[in-house]
């Protein structure tokens, strides 16, 4: 059996995810996750909680929380509504793990005897009134690149630009709005990304899979010459400084930079799942390629803003090491989910987040719409109206309608039991050739993640069942011709249990129901393109229900209620 690992960007701790991020790498993750294993392969989907740095302990101090419980308690509400969400992650972990603490100070010390980390004397911006250095997140002020006013520390939000704190222009402390700031210098580790620039390039080159954006952003970093990046903080969250077993001299009141800690914590959340299964699951032989990953196959899903961390700062970890660990092979990146004029952003508290999301719809709805939506070649812009029409079109008339209208028939016409009789005819005949072309299709655009061509090739696939539907017209043949009345109804029950398992990936609580609904097996299998085959595989005499209705629509008041509530009217 062949094996894929999965990860999706380790969603920060400072509060509950929006759309947009879950649009961006949990759920395609997701969808890719759930298709792969009805196709029979070994996967392991891993995510995790980013729980380090500035934004942690800046949103606990907010909530005025200690951070341990602050991450403890985010950390939670997370994982509840991922899984509310129906995301079907192997493991979700936690970066504060022991785990991801002793992965962390390893790469730090084969790095080290690589070669490849210096210390160094920094200098530091330094707050006067707040009595404390001011790394990443802490100081804000005009990027030095686009002008943007509220650029961080770390990274310009404007321009995405990575930067230095120091280069700052105007600069404020985060915490105290206080300008009074001065220079001052302090001992952080290197690693030193200019000495690996040929191995990374290199490593680039020989992604083939790379998507386009993922490799553009990659080649621009490469190109403008790798820079050595501090991989240490004077802050107190986050994994301790140590060597050989004891914190390190001059550094015991620093940490890692949470972006040199949190993909580590892909390997480490690995290791957390194996550590808390019962079955001996062997986390090593995902990731070491001594140790048996050499089959494993590595997709990662992210926002185009973490494309650089990913292709340039953990690859140099990794490739810096010297050791045999497994590095991706399909990096899928994704553009922004605009929210009407801006982006959706947490720290501004704009746009839909995932628990206020399901307060007004189910889960299906969402992923849904954000698949076929998807911020997938360019950014997408979230509208009521698109979210209408994607659940009350898509949804509500072309799948549900069918679902209902056929099992409704069968209950009145043949007492809730798939008839038997009557053989396939020229129109069933066409039927199945189109479906087989379509589940073809559909496969490919689901294996190559071509996120928005799997949407639109699942909705072609629910069309046709509908027009089949109007064409056989069963609550006519039944009045004359029973038996083919039987093979009408015979063959759209079997078309449900057939969109149960082609649609599963996208929405896996709807699919359920109706698999349930006709007797169909869960969790799903992946159909072969024998349609003919497919569609013949309830037969009759199996019994068959009706389900609640699967997509109830939005109407107008909803819409009303929705944007007062969340904005974005116009
Ligand atoms: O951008 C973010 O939300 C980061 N927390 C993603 C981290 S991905 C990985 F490197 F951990
Ligand atoms: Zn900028």
């Amino acid at each position: 059996m062949s094996r894929i690992l999965i990860t999706s960007a380790l969603p920060y701790i400072n509060g509950v995810k929006h759309l947009g991020n879950l649009a961006g790498s949990m759920l395609p993750a997701d969808v890719y996750a759930r298709f792969q294993r009805a196709r029979g392969v070994d996967v392991l989907y891993i995510c995790a909680t980013d729980e380090h740095g500035t934004p942690a302990e800046l949103a606990a101090a907010a909530a005025d929380q200690d951070v341990f419980a602050y991450c403890e308690e985010q950390h939670r509400l997370q994982h509840d509504i991922g899984r509310r969400f129906g995301l079907s992650w192997d493991w979700f972990g936690r970066s504060s793990s022991p785990q991801n603490a002793r992965l962390t100070q390893h790469f730090a010390e084969v790095l080290e005897d690589q070669g490849l980390i210096e210390e160094r004397t920094d200098k530091l911006v330094y707050s006067l009134e707040d009595r404390r250095f001011l790394p990443d997140r802490y100081i804000e002020g005009t990027c030095p690149i686009c002008g943007y006013e509220k650029a961080r520390g770390d990274q310009c939000d404007n321009c995405n630009s990575l930067l230095d704190p120091i280069d700052l222009k105007n600069p404020y402390s985060v915490i105290s709005g206080s300008r009074d700031l001065e220079v001052r210098e302090t001992r952080h580790l290197y690693l030193l990304q200019s000495k690996l620039q040929g191995r990374i390039r290199s490593w680039v080159d020989s992604r083939a899979e790379f998507s386009a954006l993922a490799r553009s952003i990659a080649n621009k970093h490469l190109d403008e010459g790798l820079i050595d990046r501090g991989i240490t903080r004077d802050l107190a969250w986050g994994v301790p400084v140590m060597r050989g077993g004891q914190p390190r001299t001059g550094f015991e009141t620093k940490v890692f930079y949470v972006w040199f800690d949190a993909p580590i914590e892909y390997i480490a959340a690995t290791e957390e799942w194996a550590d808390a299964s019962a079955s001996g699951a062997d986390w090593r032989s995902w990731w070491r390629l001594d140790q048996g990953a050499d089959d494993v196959r590595y997709v990662e899903f992210m926002g185009k803003d973490n494309v650089a961390f990913h292709t340039v700062s953990f690859p140099a970890t990794i490739l810096g090491s010297g050791e045999p660990w497994k590095t991706v092979d399909l990096l899928k990146a994704f553009n922004w989910l605009n929210w009407y004029g801006g982006k959706f952003s947490t720290s501004q508290g704009r746009g839909v987040f995932m628990d206020s999301a399901l307060d007004i719809l189910p889960p299906d709805c969402w992923r849904w719409y954000l698949t076929a939506n998807s911020p997938e070649h360019s950014d997408s812009a979230f509208t009521w109206e698109q979210l209408t029409a994607a659940v009350n079109r898509d949804l509500a008339d072309v799948l549900g309608n069918f679902v209902n209208r056929i099992l409704k028939f069968c209950e009145a016409r043949f007492g809730g039991v798939i008839p038997e009789g009557g053989e396939a005819r020229p129109l069933e005949l066409a039927l199945y050739e189109s479906v087989s072309a379509r589940v073809a299709d559909l496969t490919q655009q689901f294996e190559a993640i071509e996120v928005r061509k799997s949407a639109q090739a699942l909705r072609g696939l629910w069309v046709l069942g509908n027009e089949y539907l109007q064409e056989a017209a069963p609550w006519t043949a039944i009045k004359t011709d029973p038996e083919r009345a039987a093979v009408i109804v015979r063959t759209a029950i079997n078309l449900v249990g057939l969109y149960a398992r082609l649609s599963a990936p996208v929405i896996p609580f709807a699919a359920e129901a109706m698999a349930y609904a006709v007797g169909e097996a869960w969790p799903p299998t992946w159909p072969g393109v024998d349609a003919a085959l497919e569609l013949s595989r309830l037969p009759a005499g199996g019994r068959v229900t009706v389900p609640p209705v699967l997509f109830k629509k939005i109407e107008e008041v909803d819409l009303v209620a929705w944007t007062e509530r969340f904005g974005g009217a116009d």
